[in-house]
């Protein structure tokens, strides 16, 4: 089967960007001049992903706007001649079907994602963190529906992290398969370093088989009293074969600020129109000739 509708959480509350998410969806904030919410559709539209649900909450209008066509500003730009700016925003407004449904409480990843539950039905689906932004040749959630359709069993994006940084992630108990892919026994959600069973942690990307919504009825909170679906995947995983792909790229966290930041410059570093003017900005500050 094929991988059809893509879910993206995007109810939270920011408070790691305080005060820029005061009245802004952290999902809005910029790297170069794109919100970071886009990349993530981008990447799934580039995946084969015909139906995106985001999961929303209360000050999050911007989103929809965002995704909306702007009849208004595309007639400004049409009347001024600005072409170019006018094919941009066009393209922002048609790239998928894009649905949006309300998380009403701030009840955890696992309770975001079973507000998908109509939505997605009875089939495999993905699910994207806005938090993690991959730049790859191939898509990352590409990868890993290729994987998918190989292995007909749900995917865990991960990456490999140093032994410090476990308390961050979902991390798992797995044995390799073959290159970079992992046939997965466990997970356990921001384990203490001496408890965690591997390096191995969930990079925010998932196909998920639609069992999970029943697993996810019965879950109770757990890390930091709210619904994990990492302890939901536990569940799955010990029912059914689960597989963790290492995908090929770079991921950055952009919702920790020292992430955002070197998202912000590699990514303005690979555009054609301000590359050079920027490196030779960034070398003058380094080297103090400034
Ligand atoms: C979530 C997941 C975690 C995953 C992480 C990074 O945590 O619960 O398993 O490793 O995203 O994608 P959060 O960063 O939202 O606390």
């Amino acid at each position: 089967m094929r991988i059809r509708k893509a879910v993206i959480p995007a109810a939270g509350l920011g408070i790691r960007f305080l005060p820029a998410t005061k009245a802004l969806p952290k999902e809005m904030i910029p790297i170069v001049d794109k919100p970071t919410i886009q990349y993530i559709i981008e990447e799934a539209v580039d995946s084969g992903i015909e139906d995106i649900l985001i999961i929303t909450g209360r000050d999050k209008k911007a989103i929809e706007d965002h995704f909306d066509k702007s009849r208004c500003l595309e007639d400004h730009l049409r009347s001024k001649g600005k072409q170019d700016l006018l094919e941009i925003v066009e393209k922002t407004s048609s790239l998928a079907e894009i649905h949006y449904i309300r998380q009403k409480e701030p009840r955890g990843l696992g309770h975001a994602v079973y507000c998908a539950r109509r939505f997605v039905g009875n089939e495999p689906f993905a699910v994207l963190l806005g938090d993690d932004i991959v730049s790859s040749e191939v898509p990352c959630l590409r990868q890993m529906t290729d994987l998918y359709e190989e292995m007909q069993a749900s995917v865990i994006g991960i990456k490999e992290v140093p032994p410090g940084d476990v308390g961050k992630y979902g991390i798992l108990d797995a044995e390799p398969v073959r290159d970079n892919i992992y046939i997965i026994r466990d997970l356990v959600e921001k384990p203490a370093p001496e408890d965690a069973p591997s390096r191995l942690a969930i990079m925010g990307r998932y196909i998920i088989e639609p069992e999970i919504f029943e697993i996810l009825a019965h879950t109770t909170p757990g890390a930091g009293g709210e619904i994990q679906l990492t302890d939901a995947l536990k569940v799955l995983a010990a029912q059914k074969p689960m597989y963790g792909l290492i995908f090929e790229g770079d991921r950055y966290d952009v919702g920790d600020k020292l992430g955002y930041l070197k998202a912000m410059v590699e990514f303005a570093l690979q555009r054609p129109d301000l590359a050079e003017e920027f490196r030779q900005y960034l070398h003058d500050l380094m080297t103090g000739t400034r």
